[in-house]
Formats: structure tokens, C-alpha cells, sequence
């Protein structure tokens, strides 16, 4: 395999002396000192990373990497799977049991009708969840989380 006889992979990435010969004519050039190929490098780069943050925040949510531990750390212990201590027959560790309910706490990609969404959010101590008594507390980031995935139609 030979740098000529896969030229026409090259044409236009590295110098032409480069590309039509080798031995003697090879100049110890390669495709990255070619600034065409460099500058196209840099554009793939600003693409790559423009894109980065919007596929992190809504192609690449997941309930059981992102949402669970939220859940899990914050409501578990009132909506969980142990059923003694379940309050309003509200069960937050299965994706499903949010939308079982007669009246789902989530409406999927309507966050402002989601009661999940409504009462994170509320400022009324005594609707905000969870409960000011049981000393936990959501992270402005937790909540954008949540608003996340319900946004995206809990994935
Ligand atoms: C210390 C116990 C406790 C914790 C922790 C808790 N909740 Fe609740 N939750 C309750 C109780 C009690 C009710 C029923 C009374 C009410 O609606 O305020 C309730 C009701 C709700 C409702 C309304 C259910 C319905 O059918 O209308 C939602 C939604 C809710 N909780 C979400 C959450 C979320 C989300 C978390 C975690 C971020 C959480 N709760 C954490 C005790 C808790």
C-alpha cells in the first residue's frame, strides 16, 4: 500500500509533490502541515464542541444515570418502592408509576402542567416538594434535570 496508489483519498489534503510521488520527491510534509486540512480540523473542532452541550442536555438524558439518583436521594423515602411509607400512592422509582395514576404526576413533554415539575417548583412551603420537614432540598440543577426530562418526554 503506497501513498500513490491511494491518491485519490488525498487529492487535495496533502501537497501535490506529495501525493503523486514518493521516495526521492517526498518532502517530510504530511496532510497536517496542509492549512486547508488544518483549518478544516479547527472547523470539526468548533462544530464538536457547539454541539457538546445540547447533546449532553437533551439527546443524552437518561432516568436511570441522571433522574433515579435525583429521586432516589430526594423522594424515595415518601414515594419509593417500600409501600409502608409510600404517601399519596405516589411511587417515583419506576419510570412507568409517575404515569399509572389516575392523575399522572407528569404530563410527558408538558412540564408546565407536570405536577412532579409543579411542586419542585412551588414556593408554597407547604406544596413545595420535597416537604421543608423531611430537611432535603433540591440543587437548581436537580430541577433542571427533571424539567429536562420531562421536556424530552421522560426517556
Ligand atoms: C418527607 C416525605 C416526602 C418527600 C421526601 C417527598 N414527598 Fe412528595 N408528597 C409527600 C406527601 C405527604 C404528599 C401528599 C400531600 C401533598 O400533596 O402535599 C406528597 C405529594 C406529592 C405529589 C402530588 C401527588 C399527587 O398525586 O398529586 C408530588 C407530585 C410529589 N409529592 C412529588 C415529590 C417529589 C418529586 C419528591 C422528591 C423531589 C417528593 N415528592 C418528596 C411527601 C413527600
Amino acid at each position: 500500500m503506497t501513498i500513490a496508489s491511494h491518491r485519490h483519498l488525498l487529492n487535495g489534503l496533502v501537497p501535490t509533490e506529495v501525493a503523486l510521488g514518493s521516495g526521492p520527491k517526498f518532502t517530510g510534509k504530511t496532510m497536517f502541515h496542509n492549512p486547508g486540512f488544518f483549518r478544516f480540523c479547527l472547523f470539526l473542532l468548533i462544530l464538536y464542541l457547539s454541539l457538546v452541550p445540547f447533546s449532553l442536555s437533551v439527546a443524552e438524558i437518561s432516568f436511570n444515570r441522571d433522574v433515579l439518583p435525583i429521586l432516589s436521594d430526594n423522594c424515595f423515602k415518601c414515594h419509593g418502592p417500600d409501600q409502608r411509607t409510600r404517601q399519596a400512592s405516589l411511587r417515583l422509582d419506576l419510570k412507568e408509576s409517575t404515569l399509572w395514576t389516575e392523575n399522572p404526576v407528569i404530563q410527558p413533554r408538558d412540564v408546565g402542567n407536570s405536577q412532579l415539575i409543579v411542586r419542585i417548583v412551588a414556593e408554597d412551603p407547604m406544596r413545595v416538594m420535597p416537604p421543608p420537614s423531611s430537611k432535603l432540598e433540591l440543587t437548581s440543577e436537580q430541577i433542571k434535570t427533571l424539567k429536562q426530562w420531562v421536556a424530552v418526554g421522560i426517556v
